[in-house]
């Protein structure tokens, strides 16, 4: 499975500093061994889809960060997949930070994943569990519980289709790192769930990321666990030369 490395731009960067990002991305990033997706917020992504055009479709693509769970209607400041579909190929989906902000619930996300399947957006799905529910031992039960519900609408040949982030939410933006261990540990769980819950060759199809202070310094040992075959990276993406070290690590 080709490696996947999305960067999370959040709500940083205007339109002129994302066209210097990408441009700084372009010119750095002359052997990438990872396939390279670039969230910016809303606005800047027609403007990131022209730059991101004229690039290797196979390498490089444009996600959006968010999506609403309609196809249109009366939803003030909400934007929907028929909308993004000219821009994004993907589109991150029930990041913690929407969950924990903007009370995101896990029947909204299933929504979502939908919404996304409509379009014909590539959901990039985001679970994980808080610091008190690990210290409690329960943070493989709240990913699956998560699962149970986030893919609920989903048929099994839809679901082959999502990519799966793995965002323990006290590693988001602290700089305090899991554990490759317990990256690899949860990783491997989610796995076994997606081959009992549809079948060994849908689960070989789904990408699973790590995210959560991910930088070019420890990445490669997040990428060197079983099964990981990607990384979802927020404050080191705002970094060209950072990023450009992860998305071309042997
Ligand atoms: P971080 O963010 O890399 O800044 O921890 C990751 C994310 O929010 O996806």
């Amino acid at each position: 499975m080709k490696r996947i490395i999305i960067g999370n731009w959040k709500m940083n960067l205007d339109n002129r500093l994302a066209e210097v990002l990408v441009d700084r991305l372009r010119i750095h990033t002359t052997e990438p061994t990872a396939k390279i997706v670039l969230c910016p917020n809303f606005v800047a992504l027609s403007l990131i889809n022209l730059k991101v055009k004229k690039l290797d479709p196979k390498i490089w693509a444009v996600g959006a960060q968010n999506i609403n769970e309609n196809d249109e209607g009366a939803y003030t400041g909400e934007v929907s997949g028929p909308m993004l579909k000219p821009f994004v190929k993907y589109c991150i989906v029930g990041h913690s930070e929407r969950r924990i902000h903007f009370g995101e619930t896990d029947e909204v996300i299933a929504k979502k994943v939908a919404s996304c399947m409509r379009a014909k957006i590539i959901p990039v799905l985001c679970v994980g569990e808080n610091l008190r529910q690990r210290n409690e031992g329960l943070a493989k039960r709240t990913v699956m519980d998560q699962f149970e519900e986030n893919l609920s609408e989903l048929t099994m040949k839809e679901a082959s289709k999502v990519v799966i982030a793995y965002e323990p939410v006290w590693a988001i933006g602290t700089g305090q790192n899991a554990l490759p261990s317990d990256v690899e540990e949860m990783l491997s769980a989610i796995y076994q769930y997606l081959i009992t819950k549809y079948s060994a060759e849908t689960a070989a199809k789904i990408p699973l990321l790590y995210g959560g202070s991910v930088n070019g310094d420890n990445a490669k040992t997040y990428l060197d666990t079983q099964p990981c075959s990607g990384l979802l990276v927020g404050g080191a993406s705002l970094n060209y030369k950072e990023f450009s070290k992860i998305c071309q690590l042997p």
